[in-house]
């Protein structure tokens, strides 16, 4: 079971958005750490036919009538317009059969993620999480000055929520993401609730369903319905399509909404994020048809890489781990070098990448360049292009402090 600090994915880019080793200074808790900015940390220009299945975007975008009713609105755009984020938190609300109070529209659910674990994980009260899990809350946890617990999986590949309990008796935040990001893999309502019925007191369940609609489970929103200590998020970004748009939600009890709201105030929403958003809910078929098309895909890669004898972690959700049986630095390389983004490295398990599904073409060049690679055909050495650690040292050495890139 882990309980280290020992994070080396990327902290440097371009953005520079990160920096672990100025320590969490004060105007670091206020950098909300997102999936770009993890995905695509080192320097990448991508050409116009580069395949990018490294961020789990939905490559379809956003859906017609989402694209419609964004154009259509623009002409308002001089006007603030917040009858549109009521709107949206109405029909949220009534779709989940919840009360207004308990709905927060953001623009995205990073920023709901980053102060839910500001406010209630502490130098005291500790943030937990899997591991390999999604990595913003935890860059929020040390902006805060909390203990980060990293715990294993169990065999299944599930939130080994029993594990958690037992590694975090101060803890503030329980993250748990399911989907999870990176293995796709779930954790069960069941699971889910013990740990809201076992945990120490003070502290929340941190439920993360920004893959939920890719996958055949429950969601916890009963638990938020129940009003138990429970923060759920929700995101535009994946099956909708609107990663760019930035639209998502964040249902709690009042007063635990209410705590978030110290961290990030109040912002208007963008009026095109808002009408994509509400144009989206009321399409009936976005979710059932995006979630075929990604199962569909999904299998079908999935079938080539058992008949390829390559070795993954079964996924319910629109990524998955792949086993490059080698630093996998050097695949990622490799792939790169024929215009095929694959995603990132945890340091858990530093063999495997994350692949995000694609359109069936993609995934078919994938496949191809992936070929390739396993066969030594295209190769990278380690140090072939800098990683954003290296980048992040060399501009520590010139300058003695972390510059903007
Ligand atoms: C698990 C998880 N949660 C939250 C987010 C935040 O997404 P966004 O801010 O685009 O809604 C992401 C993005 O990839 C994610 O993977």
């Amino acid at each position: 079971m882990g309980n280290n600090n020992d994070i080396s994915p990327p902290f440097a880019s371009r953005r520079s958005f990160l920096s672990l080793s100025a320590a969490a200074s004060a105007a670091l808790a206020f950098r909300i750490v997102t999936e770009p900015m993890l995905a695509r940390a080192r320097v990448h220009n991508f050409t116009k036919d580069a395949i990018r299945i490294d961020a789990n975007e939905n490559p379809l975008g956003p859906s017609a009538s989402a694209r419609e009713a964004a154009a259509a609105i623009v002409p308002q755009g001089g006007r603030y317009s917040d009858y549109l984020t009521d709107d949206l938190v109405k029909t949220l609300a009534e779709m989940e059969g919840l009360k207004l109070e308990q709905v927060r529209v953001y623009a995205g659910s990073s920023e709901p993620l980053h102060h839910t674990v500001a406010a209630f994980a502490s130098p005291q009260r500790s943030y937990v999480t899997a591991d390999p899990g999604y990595e913003a809350g935890m860059f929020a946890a040390i902006a805060a000055g909390a203990r980060v617990v990293k715990v294993p999986f169990t065999k299944s590949y599930a939130h080994d929520v029993k594990a958690m309990l037992a590694a975090a008796p101060d803890a503030g935040v329980f993250y748990v993401c399911t989907p999870n990001n990176p293995t796709g893999t779930l954790t069960s309502h069941s699971d889910i609730e013990y740990l809201v019925e076992n945990k120490p007191k003070g502290s929340i369940v941190l439920v993360d369903e920004a893959y939920i609609h890719f996958a055949d489970t429950v969601s916890a929103m009963d638990l938020v319905k129940a009003g138990k200590d429970v923060i759920l998020l929700r995101t535009f970004s994946k099956i909708y399509g609107m990663a760019g748009l930035r639209c998502g939600a964040a249902f709690g009890r009042p007063d635990l909404l209410e705590k978030i709201e110290h961290y990030g105030g109040w912002n208007f929403m963008p009026i095109t994020a808002l009408a994509a958003a509400s144009a989206s809910l009321k399409d009936a078929q976005l979710v059932p048809e995006r979630k075929r098309i990604n199962a569909r895909i999904r299998g079908e890669v999935f079938a080539w890489l058992d008949h390829n004898g390559y070795s993954y972690v079964p996924s319910e959700s629109n990524c998955f781990m792949l086993d490059t049986k080698r630093p996998a630095k050097t695949v990622i390389d490799a792939m790169a070098k024929q215009n095929i983004f694959i995603g990132r490295i945890w340091p858990v398990w530093p063999t495997y990448a994350r692949i995000t599904i694609g359109t069936a073409p993609e995934m078919e060049q994938f496949q191809a360049a992936w070929q390739k690679v396993m066969s030594g055909a295209v190769t990278a050495s380690i140090g072939a292009m800098p990683s954003s650690g290296e980048l992040g040292r060399r501009k520590r050495n010139l300058n003695g402090n972390m510059i903007r890139a």
